[in-house]
């Protein structure tokens, strides 16, 4: 559009119209579909302002997790004050851990409505990578769609990132579902089955409020997945066991239901472990795509998945970019309000699978903070699966860091997910389903299942003390314990006893 030509410039040139004290909404999700060249140019911008005497900084608003040159770069020029939802980079974690940025972790199904419904204050510019702007000015949305429609509506001004790496065969993946209002205009949200389309397959905008068009041509952050290790093997395959009674017991139909997968290793072992299955014609509801998905697309397995982002490794970004009109008729995007929705999990069914950072006897789970404080990402998505999908799963190795951590403790460190949320739990030990059981009977079958050796006869014998002498018999306790586990580590690099 010639309109819109008149727009381009280069990256320094747009990050200078965004100002000190501002809200940034950006584009990216866990990696993928983040802006690269704005937020790098900005970067440079607060140090060149911050060397001058001058105070900048801007908060960052996203769809989830981004890539070095954006939470990396401002984190590290200091220019964050305040980051919502979701955080993966090391450096703006080590500044979020040091107290030196605000950081509001939250469940990603919620960002938008909340933008919305103004509880998270004016939304300044919207920075937002596209993979192309059509003749009438449509855009079409990249790797990833998060909140993205929400800032471009939301937003004062518009930055667009026009990036031709990304593959044009990307267009018509995408789902924009624009028919989302606020109560007490709310009606049910019309789908009903992974694959059904709802919304539009561009992002429209108001185009008098893009300011700067910068051409870019970066790949997405795209990190290597752990190879699965004997661990990783094994808690899929309990899982497998699992989903076999399932369908024999009538609960589950033979192609199981959508499946949720969460972020990270192990979720993406499960997945491997899968391919290798006897379960056929699967759907996947979920909030990312990882390597996992695409072997079992490629497999066979796996009939189409539905998403907000891609999460790839550089090796399956390559695959997928070399088939991408293929993969397009097995895939769906959509904003990460749709893909997240409880509405939609619930009504779909969907098997909920995250990993976790710890879980107590009772089936508590910390999916986010080490030692109650440190943070390590944040909830992500876990939460708007956990609580509302059919049958919700957490899984973890039994033990971190060499050993010197228990996965199972007394009691978490901090709750993100509550018994009610957490219906089995598994690690390579093995597979506690608590679905319909009391907490005593909870705490035995996870100590009993789940520990990992070297810890279970110290949880038996905290087990049977709070059994004795708690204040109350229901879920029982030893309050001066229950986090002596934690404290032992940080004071001594081990939860082990001497
Ligand atoms: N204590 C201390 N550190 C722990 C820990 C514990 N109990 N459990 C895990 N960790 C550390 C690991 O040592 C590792 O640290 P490192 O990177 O320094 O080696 C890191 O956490 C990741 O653990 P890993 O075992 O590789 O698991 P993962 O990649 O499967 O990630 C979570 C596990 C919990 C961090 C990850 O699933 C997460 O962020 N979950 C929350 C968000 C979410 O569930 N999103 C999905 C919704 S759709």
């Amino acid at each position: 559009m010639p309109a819109l030509k008149s727009r381009v410039m280069g990256a320094e040139d747009a990050a200078a119209l965004i100002q000190d004290g501002t809200t940034v909404g950006m584009s990216g999700f866990t990696g993928s579909g983040y802006p690269k060249a704005v937020p790098l140019a900005l970067a440079a911008h607060i140090v060149a302002q911050h060397e001058a005497g001058n105070p900048f900084r801007v908060s960052v608003w996203t769809g989830a997790s981004t890539g070095p040159e954006l939470d990396g770069a401002l984190a590290k020029a200091n220019g964050i004050e305040f980051r919502l939802p979701y955080n993966s980079d090391p450096i703006a974690r080590e500044k979020i851990n040091r107290g030196e940025m605000n950081y509001f972790d939250m469940h990603l199904s919620q960002v938008a409505p909340m933008a919305w419904q103004g509880f998270l204050g004016p939304l300044d510019t919207a920075v937002v990578e596209v993979t192309g702007i059509t003749a009438d000015g449509g855009l079409i949305p990249s790797s990833s769609v998060g909140n993205n429609k929400t800032w471009l509506d939301r937003a004062k001004q518009i930055i667009l990132e026009v990036n031709s790496w990304q593959n044009p065969a990307l267009e018509g993946m995408h789902d924009i579902y624009y028919g989302t209002q606020l109560p007490p205009n709310r009606v049910p949200i019309p789908l009903v089955r992974p694959d059904d389309r709802i919304g539009e397959p561009l992002f429209r905008c108001d185009l008098d409020k893009i300011v700067a068009i910068v051409e870019t041509d970066r790949p997405d952050r795209n990190l290597p997945f752990a190879p699965p290790d004997e661990v990783a093997f094994a808690i899929a395959g309990h899982l497998m066991d699992f989903f076999a009674h399932e369908v024999r017991v009538g609960r589950m139909p033979a192609n199981l239901l959508p499946l949720q997968s969460g972020v990270g290793n192990v979720a993406n072992a499960v997945l491997t472990g899968l391919v290798g299955s006897q379960f056929e014609n699967l759907t996947a509801y979920t909030e990312v795509l990882q390597d996992g998905m695409l072997d079992l697309i490629d497999s066979g397995k796996l009939r189409m998945a539905s998403a907000t982002a891609f999460s790839l490794s550089p090796e399956a970004s390559e695959r997928i970019n070399a088939d991408m009109a293929r993969y397009r008729d097995r895939m769906v995007l959509r904003p990460q309000e749709i893909s997240n929705h409880p509405e939609l999990i619930r009504r779909l069914g969907c098997i909920a699978m995250n990993g976790l950072i710890e879980a107590d006897i009772y089936g508590n789970v910390n999916s986010t903070h080490v030692m109650g404080s440190r943070i390590q990402n944040g909830i992500g998505g876990s939460g708007d699966f956990a609580r509302n999908a059919y049958v919700s799963i957490f899984m973890t190795p039994s033990t971190a860091k060499g050993g010197a951590i228990s996965a199972i403790v007394p009691q978490v460190s901090h709750v993100d997910h509550i018994t009610q949320d957490v219906q089995v739990l598994v690690t390579e030990q093995g597979l506690a389903d608590l679905r319909g059981l009391a907490p005593k009977q909870r705490a035995a079958l996870i100590i009993g299942k789940c520990a990992h050796p070297d810890y279970r006869p110290m949880l038996e014998d905290y087990y049977a003390r709070a059994s004795l002498s708690s204040y109350g018999r229901h879920a029982p306790s030893l309050l001066s314990e229950a986090l002596s586990w934690h404290q032992r580590f940080i004071e001594t690099g081990s939860m082990r006893l001497a």
